[in-house]
């Protein structure tokens, strides 16, 4: 038989994580230091090896339906990578139930969130084809809440028939704010069932050249966060721009909203973000989002094409840059430059603040920037200023300009009396 772990290459740096079979596994790092690829990986492994017959996993992350673009998804690629074609010999991928199976040892994998109750309470009563739950994965665990985490550690226990297995619970994140219970909990605590582990961007082999620059500009831009998102040190990453979104699926048919936007934020160095934007009730709903580095214009517009965008939405655009919005217009699509007269940011934003913001799980890149848009701080004063850190705020840009003429009229419910003004 071939070997299929081979396919799999690991980072040196996570050796000790994989080792270890303390009950609790604390993986924090910068962004981009290949924490979870290296979970997953580590995971796929082991439920695959008939030695931990038995075992079982849970996935949890705050909002349920990220799992299936980000764990699920990252599991997923491991037993592609893994397997490669063969992969169906060796696995039962359902995508539409969340679940992955292992055919050669019967373990399974299952995700839940934990954002209310009726969560809470469903984890209490989580069963398996086979096995036990032994092992449990919580990505991005600073989202969670304390009693989270309890309630997930008491279904751990019991006897377990097989002697290689072993319960243990996974977290990964970044160190986001040096007052986080999981900071006094887990990790400055000397307890021989709690292993620690911290990694950054620069332990990783597989970050390409253009991730160390951007990471460099935010040494300079934004040494808050690169002290967390750079060197994946305890940090403060206080005074948030947004905090009235929610993380929801939602029904994206066209037909269901009062109004339609598409705002866009140029960039090649920078990601280049579209967002597309929804207008229901006073609600801002963030539908889709492209959003990429390195791409020229004319591929950007390709994408947006196969992702069946409408070319006759109003798309607004960055009006620094009149070259790509010529283009944009030249292969048929309504796209504008936004105006920008002083104070427009904080006009923007005021306007965003003052509505609630519902995102599409499948915004991954968009939910990352706005977890982590904030105000810049005075230096001399320690205070925030009223000017937005400049930094991983591309898609906060785009969503910027995909309100701006609803903030200039004050209404997203009258879609017609906006055409009326531009006309
Ligand atoms: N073991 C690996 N094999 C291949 N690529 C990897 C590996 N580890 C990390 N990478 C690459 O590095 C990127 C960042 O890793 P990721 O695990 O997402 O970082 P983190 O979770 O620490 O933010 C991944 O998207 C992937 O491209
Ligand atoms: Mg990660």
């Amino acid at each position: 038989m071939f070997s299929i772990t081979s396919r799999l290459r690991f980072n040196r740096i996570f050796k000790p994580v994989n080792e270890t079979h303390c009950r609790y596994r604390v993986v924090l790092g910068s962004a981009g230091s290949g924490k979870s690829v290296n979970v997953a990986q580590d995971l796929i492994l082991k439920l695959s090896d008939p030695k931990y017959a038995g075992a079982n996993l849970l996935v949890i992350r705050k909002s349920e339906g990220t799992n299936r673009y980000s764990t699920f998804a990252e599991l997923q690629a491991v037993i592609f990578r893994m397997c490669g074609e063969y992969w169906e010999d060796f696995w039962i991928i359902n995508s539409s139930r969340l679940m992955i199976t292992s055919k050669i040892t019967g373990n399974s994998i299952i995700f839940r969130g934990v954002n209310d109750k009726k969560q809470r309470e469903k984890l209490k009563s989580i069963t398996f084809p086979k096995g036990k739950l032994v092992w449990v994965w919580i990505e991005e665990a600073t989202e969670l809440e304390e009693a989270d985490i309890d309630i997930i550690d008491d279904r751990l226990r019991g006897e377990l028939s097989n002697p290689h297995l072993y319960y243990q619970i996974t977290m990964t994140f970044n160190p986001v704010s040096a007052l986080h219970w999981i900071k006094r909990k887990y990790w400055d605590v000397v307890d021989p069932d709690v292993f620690t582990h911290r990694s950054t961007y620069l332990d990783n082999k597989f970050i390409d050249a253009a991730y160390y620059s951007r990471m460099e500009r935010r040494r300079n831009d934004d040494p808050e966060g690169f002290k967390v998102y750079g060197l994946g040190e305890w940090g403060e990453t206080s005074g948030m721009i947004l905090s009235n979104y929610v993380v929801e699926d939602f029904d994206t048919d066209i037909g269901n909203f009062d109004a339609a936007r598409y705002g866009q934020d140029f960039g090649y160095n920078h990601a280049n973000a579209i967002l597309d934007v929804r207008f229901k009730d006073d609600v801002i709903y963030i539908a889709s989002e492209i959003y990429c580095y390195e791409k020229l214009v004319d591929e950007i517009i390709r994408m947006a094409e196969q992702r069946n965008y409408d070319r006759s939405r109003i798309m607004h655009c960055d009006s620094a840059s009149p070259e790509p919005i010529k283009k944009w217009i030249a292969c048929g699509w309504n796209a504008h430059g936004v105006f920008k007269d002083s104070g427009c940011v904080m006009s923007q934003i005021d306007y965003l603040k003052q509505h609630k913001i519902i995102v599409h799980p499948s915004c991954t890149n968009t939910l990352k920037e706005m977890s982590q848009w904030r105000w810049k701080k005075d230096e001399k004063t320690g205070l925030y200023t009223d000017n937005p850190i400049e930094f991983f705020d591309d898609a906060m840009a785009a969503l910027r300009y995909s309100v701006e003429d609803f903030r200039r009229i004050k209404t997203i419910n009258k879609p017609n009396q906006v055409k009326a003004r531009r006309a």
